[in-house]
């Protein structure tokens, strides 16, 4: 694995717009994020239980709610974000539960995995991919997922009856409806939806679209008998 310091493009972002708030945020005690884990870490126990070891990679951790969660479930976790404050919270939580995290500071925008994980989960993080990278990064995600491994992840959808955030994000992009079952045609799609709901973490209350998707590495062979059983 390897990663290169935070471009000077993401940095600057991170001073101009909602991530002050969000990363000012991570500057205090408080967790910003709350330290209750994200309900799609649940389908991780139901989709890929920790019968063994398993190594597990939270892309955009925040502050580590849900890397945390999976430690203490017994998964091998590899915690990755940009900013050094969310990673700073991520350890102390680990720390406080007890539990082991291997902490990354990176920028997923240049970050290619090159070690093999069981398990890739990321939550509200991916819109910070922009379109035309997505097929590169993505294809390198599910490259480094080993056989019958699981991506469990949900980006942010537009929605024309959505009004946008009322944090300005110059450099967010939401998906488009769909968008994110593009990259898995080739992945057995054990679950996904796409889902609406409130958000306060302005202070303002809006809305959000979101793709929630749990998808599996299958070979090639069992996709087909799988499709064939479809047509008898
Ligand atoms: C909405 S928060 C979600 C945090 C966490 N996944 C959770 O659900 O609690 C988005 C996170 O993405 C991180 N982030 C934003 N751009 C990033 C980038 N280019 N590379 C890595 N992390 C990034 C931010 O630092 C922030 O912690």
């Amino acid at each position: 694995m390897h990663s290169r310091p935070a471009q000077p493009a993401v940095e600057s972002y991170l001073k101009i717009n909602f991530k002050v708030i969000v990363h000012s945020s991570y500057k205090t005690e408080d967790y910003y994020w709350g330290v209750e884990p994200n309900a799609a870490c649940f389908q991780v126990l139901q989709f890929m239980p920790p019968v063994r070891r398993l190594k597990l990679l939270d892309l955009g951790c925040g502050e580590g709610k849900d890397a945390v969660f999976f430690a203490r479930n017994g998964y091998e976790v590899t915690a990755l974000d940009v900013s050094d404050a969310g990673l700073r919270k991520t350890q102390q939580l680990a720390d406080k539960a007890g539990v082991q995290i291997h902490i990354v500071k990176a920028d997923i925008l240049d970050y290619r995995l090159d070690t093999y994980y069981d398990v890739v989960f990321s939550s509200g993080v991916l819109h910070y991919i922009k379109p035309e990278h997505r097929s590169d990064i993505f294809d390198n995600y599910k490259r480094f997922t080993r056989p019958n491994g699981i991506h469990v992840l949900n980006v942010f959808v537009d929605k024309p009856f959505i009004a946008p955030p009322p944090e300005k994000e110059p450099y967010a992009f939401p998906w488009h409806s769909g968008e994110l079952l593009t990259h898995y045609r080739d992945w057995r799609i054990q679950d996904s939806a796409e889902i609406i709901f409130d958000c306060c973490s302005s202070g303002i209350p809006h809305r959000h679209a979101m793709t929630t998707l749990v998808a599996q590495k299958v070979s090639p062979s069992s996709l087909a008998a799988a499709a064939d059983s479809l047509q008898k």
